[in-house]
């Protein structure tokens, strides 16, 4: 079976730090036969969620733009990398514009107690996030907002790759360990075999 695999690269930076890793990750990912698709978020234009709180009854959003299209390749794919460089402790706009439109997943979850995914699917996620500082308290942050979307996306969360101490455009590339470390757990998303982690395998890198 063709594992499919979905990058999602929330840095407004191109071959930016985050950017890159995703890459690599993504490389990972298709050397262990996986088939990739890589997209940066930018691209897409994705309203900000305005709760209307419409998704309540419907189960669908009703602002109308990249969102769909996008909707539609996370459910479909069976692993997703998700990454996002560190703004203000957090992950930033882009990626937070996308997670806040995830309200209409968990009003299927939570209020119309809809399954949107096959519970016998086995969907992975990994999240690479870089920040510039020293501060490694930014990560639990990321964790919050990043297991409570996965939860809602119905897709295990499996991997954590955080960075920090990187800031220059493409630094991450004088980095001893960080890209190979990528592209390690990139393999391992599609490579390792159940049972699954009880919590995220999280790999920190300075
Ligand atoms: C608006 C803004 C806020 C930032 N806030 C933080 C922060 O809270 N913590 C941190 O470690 N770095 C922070 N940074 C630095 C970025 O995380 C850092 O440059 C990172 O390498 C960017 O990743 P990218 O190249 O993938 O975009 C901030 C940068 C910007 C532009």
């Amino acid at each position: 079976m063709i594992i499919k695999t979905l990058g999602i690269s929330t840095s407004p930076r191109i071959k930016g730090n985050s950017d890159l890793l995703l890459r690599e990750a993504l490389a990972g990912a298709e050397s262990a036969g996986a088939h990739i698709e890589y997209i940066h978020l930018s691209d897409y234009n994705i309203a900000p969620c305005i709760e209307c709180n419409a998704c309540y009854t419907t189960g669908t959003c009703k602002i109308q733009d990249d969102f769909q299209q996008l909707l539609k390749k996370m459910l479909d794919a069976d692993r997703l990398i998700f990454a996002t460089p560190i703004f203000f402790m957090t992950v930033c706009a882009q990626a937070k514009m996308l997670i806040d439109r995830g309200q209409c997943l968990w009003a299927n979850k939570y209020i119309l107690k809809k399954q949107l995914i096959s519970t016998e699917r086995d969907r992975r996620a990994m999240v690479i996030a870089v920040g510039g500082s020293k501060s490694t308290k930014q990560f639990e942050s990321i964790r919050l907002t990043m297991k409570t979307y996965f939860d809602v996306l119905q897709i295990n969360y499996v991997t954590n790759l955080f960075i920090n101490k990187v800031d220059g455009l493409s630094e991450i590339q004088k980095h001893p360990s960080a890209l190979k470390e990528a592209f390690r757990l990139g393999k391992e998303l599609i490579t390792a075999e159940t049972p699954l982690p009880q919590k995220p395998i999280n790999v920190e890198l300075t």
